[in-house]
């Protein structure tokens, strides 16, 4: 109801309304264990406050674990706070984030291999679903999560986000659209496609699942360092059932399925391609480059399918390698594809 007023006065008032969605906020989560992040985070907020005219509109909450690393942030926080004007909070989550962890452990870091540690995990479980569980999140209109290394810079023409939000009623603002990893999707897409057939099709889908989906199916994903969501749909009863779900399955833990490929599927299942509005080039926005591929279709054959890459790590050649293909072609393309999509 108070989005359905905030649209209200946005329509009649809007050149002299500052910001109709004032209960809405700017979230990160600290990674206290990492002292380096922490420093990239308050040099990036102190960037966003410095470019960002809106950022100062709004709550910008700084998620954090209890103990000595949630005592030492508070201080930097009220520093900064101070220094940018930003209307910066630190907020303990450890409840929600200490989710319990079924069949994980958390194995030391090989060399030259990215491995993902249970806070990885938990971070990435903390994020799709947790976050909503914070009675002061549920309480929100928006929530505009970063990440600690994303840079936020506003162009003196990057609008409030909250406003383009409101103005276009949409439920997810999104800067990139990419493909996640086989290794840490196994069998995702497979899930997606089930959890698919067991609700109603929304209209206007913007991602038809593939009905056989292979294990192997690298998964689409938003690029969710920087994702704006309408809290009140994200804690309706359909989208909190799917995040019991995927709850139940255990793989953010086992399989370190991301947050990122589970808001595509969370949005896939339940949104209109109508709902999400891209920020795309609205900011100069950076994280690990610069992110704005709008872009909602794909390719899922691309490098994830099995046989072409057993077929590399096989070098085979000739007669060999055309029946692989000829297999590939049989049950890659079909299982790992989707029909391009509309626009
Ligand atoms: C959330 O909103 C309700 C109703 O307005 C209020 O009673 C409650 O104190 C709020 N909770 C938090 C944690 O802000
Ligand atoms: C993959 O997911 C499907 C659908 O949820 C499930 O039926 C199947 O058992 C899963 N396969 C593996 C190997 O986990
Ligand atoms: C997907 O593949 C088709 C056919 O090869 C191609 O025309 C299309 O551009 C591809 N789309 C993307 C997003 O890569």
């Amino acid at each position: 109801m108070r989005r359905r007023n905030c649209v209200w006065a946005a329509g009649l008032l809007w050149l002299s309304t500052p910001a109709c969605a004032t209960d809405a906020a700017v979230a990160l989560l600290a990674d206290g264990a990492n002292p380096a992040t922490t420093d990239a985070m308050l040099r990036n907020l102190a960037t966003l406050a410095r470019t960002c005219d809106w950022a100062r509109r709004y709550d910008v909450i700084v998620f954090h674990e209890g103990g000595a690393a949630g005592d030492a942030l508070r201080p930097r926080l009220a520093a900064l706070r101070r220094r940018t004007g930003l209307r910066l909070r630190a907020r303990d989550v450890s409840d929600v984030f200490a989710a319990p962890a079924p069949a994980f452990v958390d194995r030391p870091r090989r060399r030259g291999q990215r491995t993902f540690g249970l806070g990885y995990r938990r971070m990435c479980r903390f994020w799709f679903s947790g976050v909503f569980e914070l009675e002061d999140v549920r309480n929100l209109t928006y929530l505009l999560r970063l990440d600690t290394d994303s840079e936020l810079r506003c162009r003196a023409d990057s609008r409030d986000p909250f406003e383009v939000m409101a103005r276009r009623r949409a439920i997810y603002g999104y800067v990139a659209v990419k493909m996640d990893h086989q290794r840490v999707a196994r069998n995702l897409t497979a899930f997606g496609a089930a959890y698919a057939r067991r609700v109603p099709q929304i209209q206007d889908a913007f991602f038809r699942f593939p009905p056989n989906a292979h294990k192997n199916c690298p998964a689409p994903m938003f690029y969710t360092n920087f994702e704006i969501m309408d809290v009140s749909w994200f804690v309706q009863p359909r989208a909190v059932a799917l995040a019991r779900a995927v709850d139940a399955t255990g793989q953010i833990f086992a399989s370190r399925w991301g947050d990122a490929p589970l808001r595509w599927i969370q949005l896939a299942l339940f949104a209109s391609r109508t709902d999400l509005v891209c920020f795309g080039g609205e900011y100069d926005y950076v994280h690990g480059g610069r992110q704005d591929r709008c872009d909602l279709s794909f390719n899922l054959t691309a490098r994830g399918c099995p046989i072409r890459e057993s077929l590399r790590a096989a070098r085979l050649r000739g007669a060999a390698a055309r029946v692989a293909i000829q297999r590939e072609d049989q049950w890659c393309y079909p299982v790992c594809s989707q029909q391009p999509a509309r626009h």
